[in-house]
């Protein structure tokens, strides 16, 4: 079996115990595909060094081989905070009103992928696969064939990829894209943002894309594909009548005295549509004041990206709206909103998603969310709770039988909340029964498995 050289920009063996919350779900997804694989997972190890040396730092955690190199601030700055995430992420998720175009960002966008082949390029082997992950990293497909790399390189992109009419306000979004076709596949999670990219390769670079999504431009043949990730099912259903989860479990019953739990996980990230639910839960609240004292919203919410300003707005926006919100409506034993902006150990999240009898999952755009599957995954088979789900998710697609909304409605998402508390159990598992098998068919394994097939061509 060959190796795979795993590279993304964030490097995190998931550690079942710590409070990992805010890695997102492309750590937790490669985490569980690495325990898979003989390979070597490489990138920035999360740290700053004063002047870069490219010095790898190799350990082996739970199974998995990692190397991982320091950036100097100025990288973090203009690669990390700057083109990834003030420009890149916003972008890629729909918001060109908060993508931000600045040309250090993209010179050290390019300074640190170079960095990135420099330091990697010698742990490559002849017959490894190369497998490089998400919007950090577009371009290091072509600075490895720079380097004389040329061992079947694939790509995965675990977010959107944006229509053509919003990419085209990237400057040189050309440049950019070409890099992209020196890779031998281009995943994406769902046929929407694989369409999108052929789309832009067929009209902006005048490529051409055949049925089977191969694409050709000039000399270069790349076939693009749809992965959907998923969850490790196993491990999570597992977990989720562990013993830990179980007293998860019991201490969110217990405190919630009897009321129905609204659940939401999100990373504090504005794609994540918290201010909409949380005005939507409001909404539902005035509107359902006989019911309201039978509910309660629990929205865990670890922060994220806080050297960004849209993330330290965001997070200013739902403190404020908790606020405003738990005033209007509390009593002296009731709080409507329980916010909470710290991360769990996974085995407590399935007791707590296991205890809800409601998932808010309500994503403004997002390219698959795991957290969908996730309370899927942990629900008791005999009284399985709602998955309320933005049409705006990848996840969306697979997952049809979830009460589906649009986000940006508050009536449609209060009526749903309605609807979903007033549902019989014979529906609540019918829908349920429709979504766990896809959980469990299309895991994280699978999508591991096909990825890797696709790479090595056959
Ligand atoms: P994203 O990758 O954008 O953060 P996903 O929903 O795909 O969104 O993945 C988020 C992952 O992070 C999930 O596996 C989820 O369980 C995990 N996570 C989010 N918040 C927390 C938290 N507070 N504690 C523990 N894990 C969390
Ligand atoms: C999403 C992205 C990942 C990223 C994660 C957490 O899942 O697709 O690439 O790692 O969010 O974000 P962070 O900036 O903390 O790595």
């Amino acid at each position: 079996m060959s190796r795979l050289i795993v590279i993304s920009n964030r490097v995190s063996v998931p550690d079942k115990k710590k409070k990992d919350g805010a890695q997102g779900g492309l750590a937790v997804a490669l985490g569980a595909a690495l325990k898979e694989h003989r390979g070597i997972w490489f990138g920035w190890s999360g740290k700053e060094t004063e002047v870069f040396t490219g010095d790898l730092n190799m350990q082996r955690t739970d199974g998995i081989t990692t190397a991982t190199i320091d950036l100097e601030p100025q990288d973090i700055d203009e690669y990390y905070n700057g083109y990834a995430n003030r420009t890149l992420w916003p972008l890629f998720h729909f918001r060109i009103d908060l993508a931000e175009y600045e040309r250090q960002f993209g010179s050290g966008y390019e300074r640190v992928n170079e960095r990135f082949a420099t330091s990697v390029a010698p742990l490559i082997e002849p017959d490894d696969l190369v497998w490089v992950h998400d919007y950090h990293l577009l371009p290091l497909g072509k600075m490895l064939r720079d380097r004389g790399i040329k061992n079947r390189i694939g790509f995965f992109l675990h977010i959107p990829w944006p229509p053509t009419r919003l990419l085209v306000s990237l400057p040189f979004h050309e440049r950019l894209v070409l890099t992209m076709l020196e890779y031998d596949i281009i995943g994406f999670q769902t046929r929407e943002w694989l369409e999108s990219f052929c789309h832009y390769v067929e009209k902006e670079l005048g490529g051409t894309v055949d049925a089977d999504g191969v694409i050709r431009f000039e000399d270069r043949v790349v076939k693009a594909q749809a992965f959907p990730i998923g969850i490790d099912y196993e491990e999570f259903s597992r977990a989720a009548v562990g013993d830990t989860a179980r007293s998860a479990y019991e201490r969110l019953v217990q405190s919630a005295e009897g009321k129905k739990v609204l659940i939401g996980v999100d990373r504090l990230d504005y794609s994540k549509g918290l201010p909409d639910r949380f005005e939507a839960y409001d909404r539902f609240l005035t509107q359902n004041a006989e019911s309201a004292k039978d509910v309660v919203l629990l929205q865990i919410a670890p922060p994220s990206r806080e050297a960004v300003v849209t993330y330290q707005e965001i997070r200013e926006t739902l403190e404020g709206l908790t606020g405003s919100i738990n005033g209007a409506h509390a009593d002296i034993d009731w709080v409507p909103i329980r916010y909470v902006n710290r991360g769990y150990p996974r085995a407590e999240l399935a007791g707590f998603y296991r205890a809800s009898r409601i998932a808010l999952v309500t994503p403004l755009r997002d390219g698959m969310n795991l957290v969908a599957k996730e309370y899927v995954a942990a629900q008791d088979p005999e009284d399985p709770g709602v998955l309320i789900l933005s049409r705006f998710a990848g996840a969306a697609l697979q997952l049809t039988d979830a009460l589906m909304v649009n986000p940006h409605s508050g009536d449609e998402v209060s009526e749903a909340i309605r609807t979903a508390l007033a549902m019989p159990k014979e529906e609540r598992i019918r829908r349920w029964q429709g979504m766990i098998e896809t959980v469990k068919n299309e895991d994280v394994k699978k999508w591991q498995k096909d990825f890797v097939a696709a790479l090595k061509g056959s």
